[in-house]
């Protein structure tokens, strides 16, 4: 995989993807700016390198068609800002309105186009919008770790109609954090793994049993496995027909020498809100209509030491319904802990990032991935398409 500096860029007009794609509230407002953060490495570097900048990336699914509310005009300006430079936006990321707007460019500018999924075409991996994409520039750079894992035009396709192609440096980057703490870790590798859903997870969960030395599992996803060992869970969510799966995955642990840790005790409430009523509880006194929103005292207790002489945590998914304060705690706890050990400690999806921005400690994490689908799709063991297209 060629890198940006393998490539001679000046003057060269280069089409680099990222994935802008970033959380707005109703306002239109950007929640949360850390995939436009991470980027601008490339995109300083390209600039400095007098390089023709033209960004592209998508937003939402707006399924083909041109709606408005996801137009990347919010995204461009908030990216001009933190580049200190204009960043105009093209009408289009096709046809003449595109390359009107690429043959304005100067050396060291750079310019947006508008949202790629306003096209079907771009999902599908179509040759012909691939191809005219391409043709918009002499350089391709995938910078866009977070879609990687979608063999969409402008992450695949694309590659077969440029002359020259490299990897950005957040794609390096991703790469290089994946390799040290999933491929190549440093032992012991401790994943914590959380969140509603373990068919969301199954994959990665069965992957991981592979690779890890210990597992910490949390969340609504853990009810399904103490259910499974014969606990009653009252009114929690669980998947009843992964009951077997669940078991057959604590099996293969224990077969493995895996360690795995599912919650002790939980915080359960009398309804999914933020002001219902709510008690702390062990596994083994879940009233009948409670549901566990969050793990306990003693489960925080208990991970903290699981965590302790860990020299690799890889975490995706909280331990609770974080979002309400009543139920934030336990992951909160665990940010803490993450942060303040000395392992190498890498986060991804977007529930676990906000979650740890929610806790403060952004900072103290080794790193945080830009990629939901796609840290996923690498904690599966699969090869993502868009990585594999440049090599
Ligand atoms: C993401 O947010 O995970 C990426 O931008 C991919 O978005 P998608 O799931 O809509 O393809």
């Amino acid at each position: 995989m060629k890198t940006l500096k393998d490539i001679e860029l000046a003057g060269k007009k280069v089409l680099v993807r990222v994935d802008f794609n970033v959380p707005m509230n109703d306002a239109g407002e950007i929640t949360d700016d850390l995939r436009i953060r991470t980027v601008l490495p490339t995109l300083r570097y390209l600039l400095a390198q007098k390089a023709r900048v033209i960004v592209c990336t998508h937003m939402g699914r707006p399924k083909g068609q041109r709606v408005e509310k996801y137009s990347l005009a919010p995204v461009a300006a908030h990216l001009a800002r933190l580049l200190g430079c204009p960043v105009p936006l093209a009408g289009d990321c096709i046809g003449a309105v595109a390359a009107e707007a690429v043959a304005r460019l100067k050396d060291g500018e750079i310019l947006m186009l508008e949202n790629l999924r306003f096209y079907a075409q771009e999902e599908k991996n179509d040759p012909d919008f691939s191809r005219q994409l391409a043709s918009l520039a002499e350089v391709y750079v995938n910078d866009a770790f977070a879609v990687s894992h979608r063999a969409h035009a402008s992450v695949v396709g694309v590659t077969d109609h440029v002359s020259e192609k490299a990897a950005g440096f957040l794609l390096q980057q991703e790469v290089e954090y994946f390799h040290r703490s999933i491929d190549n870790p440093q032992r012991p590798l401790v994943a914590i793994v959380g969140g509603a859903k373990v068919s969301g997870k199954l994959e990665a969960l069965r992957n991981m049993l592979e690779k890890v030395d210990k597992m910490i599992i949390g969340g609504a996803m853990a009810n399904t496995f103490l259910k499974s060992q014969g606990h009653g869970v009252g009114a929690s969510k669980v998947e009843d027909d992964l009951l077997d799966t669940a078991a057959d995955l604590l099996r293969r642990a224990a077969e493995r020498g895996v360690k795995m840790y599912l919650p002790v005790d939980v915080i359960a409430a009398d309804r999914f809100a933020p002001d219902a009523i709510s008690k702390q509880v062990t596994i083994q006194d879940i009233p009948e209509n409670w549901m566990a929103l969050d793990i306990g005292p003693a489960s925080v207790i208990c991970f903290n030491e699981v965590l302790a002489d860990a020299k690799t945590i890889v975490w995706n998914g909280p331990m609770g319904a974080f979002e309400m304060a009543a139920f934030a705690r336990g992951t909160m706890a665990l940010a803490h802990t993450v942060a303040a050990s000395h392992a190498l400690s890498v986060t991804g999806g977007g529930d676990s990032n906000a979650a740890i921005n929610q806790s403060g400690e952004a900072a103290n994490i080794s790193y945080m991935s830009t990629g939901g689908g796609a840290f996923l799709e690498l904690m599966e063991g699969k090869v993502l398409p868009g990585i594999k297209a440049l090599g």
